[in-house]
């Protein structure tokens, strides 16, 4: 519970700096970017004491199961959430025995939030002996950062990167981040049925993002090909943006009756404000990057009324999803959220497939390489998890099967300060 609060105080840390950051960018002014600035952030950080303070060596018998993700840059509006969510896990499944009595223990690398962090948190990590990676947080660091591990023979869960071609990066990684063409689509088929009456559609995303590429290809052909819509305007912004004026009054002159954006948290939500503060009063659908009530300081009462689709839904009715609702809205004041859930997940399907492997073989008898070999082919065998997720497996490329998506709608208090993603029916 210690590192828990840790990590809380983090969040709320970074929750004040952005609020700070949004009060000084004042009212008719561009929103700030929500978190630590990320551009000195990331490479050099990763390597840091400082940037890694949960970080520690695994002590006697426990396994070291590594966790790089975003814990510093705007990134860490996602991996923040990430943390929990695998800290939870840890603590859960230790105290139910770990790996068959042998406790787990988590390495945590700050990747910041760009490639070269991700490499570094990860060459890291495989030096350190852990027995699988979970992370990175961002796709585009993912296509990075993966192929090490890969090389290496380390097996990688991607906690949350849901753009084509992850599994494809190699035999060693596998995701429990249901892909964008599974889940996007759906928020589009939500925001039809809340308004049927519309036709034109603009789209915006994050051109340097190999994430918001992919995700705003699955959301142009669902828009053209499977709905039948008009895309009126398509606009490129670049994830480290602040000012969206061009961008907004051009979908502004292009009357939509929706707005799509595929991007990231800050950036995405940023825009987001842009466009309402400049007058347009329609639908939006955001993607995976505006997953996150890490967004809600940046649009703050904008970001009412956004629909993002969901791989995750705190209403699942399971074991193991209400003990993490419960244990994470007893710390943090609020329900988890898909990050959270995920990184859940990537800590539970190791720990399980170490449970098997160990059944089979000893673990304390195998050599580290042929520990990681066992633990992967475990993993790509089939076996289903029960996780907050529900129940999941991989394909044999590392691919998630997962049956339930969601879409939410983000519900704002009046005067912006909180809100909410509210599940539709
Ligand atoms: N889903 C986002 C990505 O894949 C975070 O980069």
């Amino acid at each position: 519970m210690q590192t828990i609060r840790r990590s809380y105080l983090s969040i709320v840390l970074v929750v004040v700096v952005a609020l700070l950051l949004a009060a000084c960018a004042g009212a008719a002014a561009p929103a700030a970017p929500a978190a630590p600035s990320d551009s000195a952030a990331a490479p050099e950080a990763a390597t840091t004491e400082a940037a890694s303070a949960e970080a520690a060596a695994p002590t006697g018998d426990a396994i070291p199961i590594g966790v790089a993700v975003a814990q510093t840059s705007n990134v860490a509006l996602f991996g923040q959430e990430q943390v929990l969510g695998a800290q939870l896990a840890e603590q859960y499944f230790n105290e139910q025995g770990g790996v068959n009595g042998t406790p787990i223990q988590l390495v945590l690398q700050d990747t910041a939030g760009e490639e070269a962090g991700a490499i570094n948190a990860f060459q890291t990590l495989i030096n350190g002996n852990v027995v699988a990676i979970i992370g990175p947080t961002l796709s585009q660091q993912a296509f990075a950062a993966d192929p090490f591990a890969e090389k290496a023979g380390v097996p990688v869960i991607a906690p949350s990167n849901t753009a084509k071609g992850i599994p494809q990066i190699g035999p060693y990684t596998s995701r429990v981040s249901a892909p964008v063409a599974k889940v996007a689509p759906n928020a589009l088929a939500a925001a039809l049925k809340i308004n049927p009456e519309i036709k034109k559609v603009a789209v915006a995303f994050a051109q340097n993002d190999a994430f918001s590429n992919s995700e705003t290809g699955t959301f142009q052909n669902a828009i053209t090909d499977t709905f039948g819509l008009e895309l009126v305007t398509v606009q490129t912004f670049q994830t480290t943006d602040t000012d969206f004026t061009t961008q907004a009054s051009n979908i502004l002159n292009a009357a939509p009756d929706l707005v799509v954006i595929s991007g990231l948290a800050a950036d995405g939500a940023n825009l987001i404000k842009q466009l309402r503060d400049l007058g347009y009063t329609g639908l939006i659908v955001g993607g995976n990057g505006l997953n996150t009530a890490n967004i809600f300081p940046v649009c703050q009462a904008q970001c009412d009324g956004i629909l993002v689709a969901q791989a995750y839904s705190p209403m699942l009715d399971s074991a193991v999803n209400k003990m993490l609702v419960d244990t994470y809205s007893g710390a943090q004041g609020k329900t988890p959220g898909q990050f959270t859930a995920q990184a859940f997940a990537a800590v539970q399907v190791i720990v399980e497939a170490l449970k098997a492997v160990d059944a089979k073989t000893p673990l304390k008898e195998m050599a580290l390489v042929d520990l990681r070999n066992a633990l992967n082919a475990e993993l790509l065998s089939g076996a289903k998890y029960d996780t907050p997720l529900g129940l999941i497996s991989f394909d044999p490329e590392g691919e998630i099967n997962q049956e339930q998506f969601y879409v939410a709608q983000i519900k704002m208090d009046a005067d912006g300060a909180n809100g909410k993603f509210e599940l539709l029916k």
